[in-house]
């Protein structure tokens, strides 16, 4: 018999789709929420406290940009007075002294600020918003004056990789403690434009080569997160600590899902949060169970030492390489497919073809 799953430990809640800027890499997907889909207030509410009866310890507030819900503060206080850890992932262009301070007031613990780079117009092209570069750092330094704690998010891909050595002294200037250097993981709008981001294998250790020096330097002082693309890892990331293991997420028009791309997989009824309860969704609706586990996986996965470490890699990025959510990532080097990692790693050498910027009801698909 197989033991029912411990209870989730991360809520990550798209609150909207709406967002003032528009970077080709968004893992959002290509059919955006509109404003009118998305969940009232009252149902935000209900579902943190759902969440914290189910067992959950931190709440990520997201989108989009959640800072484009007037309600946020109130939404952040709820979490914040049911003993949540509560994390503001934020392009930080809406933050200023007045938002930071209502937010800080209703009992926000973290801000993670998203950087497009480290140079104003490179990072304004990549999300296509003039001055928004500029507003990002005033917003760091406001966060950093109201002794919250901060983190800087730089997402890294062709056209900025070779100035990760700035965004790391860009850290080290904040005092932050901690950043994250994140290469593009091609979902949703990031699928949509790999071939403009994926950068050159030649580029991507370089880039790890500085990462893992600078870790070294700033131990103790500085946590440097690294993510690099799986196009090319020998193994796949367990992707979100396997399906349906420990995160939630929830869209702005209020589906569960057990990660952020999972909507682009054809075949799935998601549990909408209105209807069902969120203990029902984790513990007993169809699509969460599906792939949890071990027990639907495939041969190579289903004899390998590394099944429970990786959980067989990720279910959207299989469906979007193969066709086929239940098959071995192709990240992976002992998949069958693994040879169409290389073959789409190729186009990086390619001149990079323009943004198809990512804008509400452009991909209406
Ligand atoms: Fe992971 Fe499956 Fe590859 Fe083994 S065969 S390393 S479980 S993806
Ligand atoms: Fe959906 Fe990896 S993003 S399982």
């Amino acid at each position: 018999m197989v033991a029912p799953p411990d209870p989730p430990m991360s809520l990550l809640l798209e609150l909207t789709h709406r967002c003032p800027l528009q970077c080709p890499y968004c893992s959002n997907p290509l059919k955006l929420e509109r404003a009118a889909d998305e969940l009232s207030t009252a149902d935000w509410l209900s579902v943190l406290d759902q969440a914290a009866a189910l067992g959950v310890l931190q709440v990520h507030f997201s989108g989009g940009e959640p800072m484009a819900r007037a309600d946020l503060p109130d939404l952040v206080r709820h979490a914040a007075k049911l003993g949540l850890y509560t994390n503001l992932i934020t392009s930080a262009v809406l933050l200023n002294e007045r938002t930071l301070g209502a937010l800080a007031e209703s009992g926000l613990d973290h801000v993670q600020i998203s950087f497009q780079g480290s140079d104003a117009a490179g990072a304004d092209r990549i999300g296509n918003y003039a001055g928004g570069h500029a507003k990002k750092l005033a917003a760091a330094a406001l966060v950093r004056a109201s002794g919250l704690a901060l983190t800087l998010n730089f997402v890294v891909h062709r056209h900025n990789i070779a100035r990760v050595p700035d965004m790391i002294a860009m850290g080290e200037a904040f005092g932050a403690g901690r950043i994250e250097i994140a290469n593009v993981q091609y979902y949703g709008w990031g699928l949509l434009n790999r071939a403009a981001l994926l950068p050159t294998r030649a580029a991507l250790d370089e880039c790890t080569d500085t990462v893992l020096s600078a870790r070294a330097r700033l131990r103790g002082r500085m946590l440097i997160d690294y993510v690099v693309p799986d196009y090319y890892a020998a193994e796949p990331k367990g992707c979100m600590g396997g399906w349906a293991r420990r995160f939630i997420n929830i869209s702005p028009a209020g589906r569960a899902l057990p990660c952020h791309a999972a909507e682009t997989l054809p075949g799935f009824d998601w549990p909408d949060v209105r209807t069902h309860s969120l203990a029902d969704i984790w513990y007993a609706s169809e699509p969460f169970v599906r792939y949890r586990g071990t027990g639907w996986m495939p041969e190579p996965c289903r004899s390998c030492d590394r099944r429970e470490q990786d959980w067989g890699g990720c279910r959207c990025q299989a469906f979007a390489l193969t066709g086929d959510a239940s098959r071995t990532d192709p990240a992976c080097h002992l998949s069958p497919d693994h040879a169409m990692m290389a073959e789409a790693a190729q186009a990086a050498s390619a001149p990079a073809p323009p943004f198809a910027y990512r804008r509400i009801g452009q991909r209406g698909v």
